[in-house]
């Protein structure tokens, strides 16, 4: 996991918005010092418009850089996400970052990246595999959801896909889809997981990798406020080094973790 340097604060506009699947969209911003040092894994703190409704900021995974301009992907849950998702173009904003720390694609103790994710878990994944693809790394992704409209594999190549009803992919969660395809490859080959999606689905994979010795990096959630370690409003519990639970500010020290600091 990599710190991050430089942070911005600009005032901007929505230069373009798409859907991505059902109450899911793809929100473009101009952003040239965010987009200039962004790395997969770090995140932004967006005020959605001018009004005091809502009043704080909300955070996104950066989910692709292109030149100038930064994408978030964002799943309508309530006031901030309905009104990022309706949004039209030319509509003024704040944007932070890049906040957070990156996910580590350099630790040189893999052959292959294997990119977990679940529902709008999957946000970060398209900007980390341009990220490894940059650095000569074999991936795969495999995309987990409850059924076919949940799994966002847009844009994204090598994927596999998980659906719990069995609508799309293997029947299953992505937990069990990892099991099958580690169950495939060399037991020579050396993979790292990198992860993002709903706790229970990180809690599982962090017991999977752990029993079985496999590097693994996971992006977590939690409420956040100021997204810069002020508010205090981000605080997680979570192993240390002794194995004892220790608190953190996870807009500080995270969003991403080191898999062994989420096991029970
Ligand atoms: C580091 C980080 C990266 C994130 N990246 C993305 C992303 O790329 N795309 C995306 O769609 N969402 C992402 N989220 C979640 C997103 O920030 C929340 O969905 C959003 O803040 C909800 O705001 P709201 O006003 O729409 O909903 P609210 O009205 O504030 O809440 C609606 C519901 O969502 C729950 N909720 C609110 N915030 C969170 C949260 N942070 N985690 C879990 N549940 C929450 C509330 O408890 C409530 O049940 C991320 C969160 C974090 C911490
Ligand atoms: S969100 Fe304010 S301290 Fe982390």
């Amino acid at each position: 996991m990599l710190p991050t340097s430089s942070i911005s604060d600009l005032r901007t506009q929505i230069s373009e918005t798409r859907q991505a699947g059902s109450g899911v969209s793809i929100i473009s911003m101009v952003c040239p010092e965010i987009a200039a040092t962004a790395r997969p894994g770090n995140f932004v703190n967006i005020k959605v418009n001018a009004s005091d409704q809502p009043l704080l900021r909300r955070p996104f995974c950066i989910h692709n850089v292109r030149g100038d301009i930064i994408d978030v992907m964002v799943k309508s849950v309530g006031r901030a996400t309905a009104q990022l998702c309706g949004s039209t173009c030319g509509e003024s904003i704040m944007v932070l970052g890049p906040l957070g720390n990156a996910f580590g694609t350099d630790t040189g103790d893999f052959d292959t990246a294997l990119l977990v994710s679940g529902g709008i878990g999957t946000a970060p994944m398209l900007f980390l595999e341009k990220r490894l693809a940059a650095e000569g790394h074999h991936f795969r992704h495999l995309v987990g959801g409850r059924t076919r409209s949940d799994l966002l594999t847009r844009g994204l190549s090598n994927c596999s896909t998980a659906t719990d009803d069995g609508s799309e992919g293997f029947h299953g969660n992505v937990v069990e889809l990892l099991r099958n395809h580690l169950a495939s490859r060399p037991s020579s080959e050396r993979s790292k997981v990198f992860a993002c999606g709903p706790n229970p689905m990180l809690k599982a994979l962090a017991r999977f990798c752990k029993e079985r010795d496999i590097s693994c990096e996971l992006s977590l959630e939690s409420i956040m406020g100021c997204g810069v370690g002020i508010c205090y409003g981000c605080m997680v519990e979570l192993n240390n080094a002794n194995g004892e639970k220790e608190s953190m500010l996870l807009c500080r020290e995270g969003p991403v973790i080191d898999s062994s600091r989420f096991t029970s």
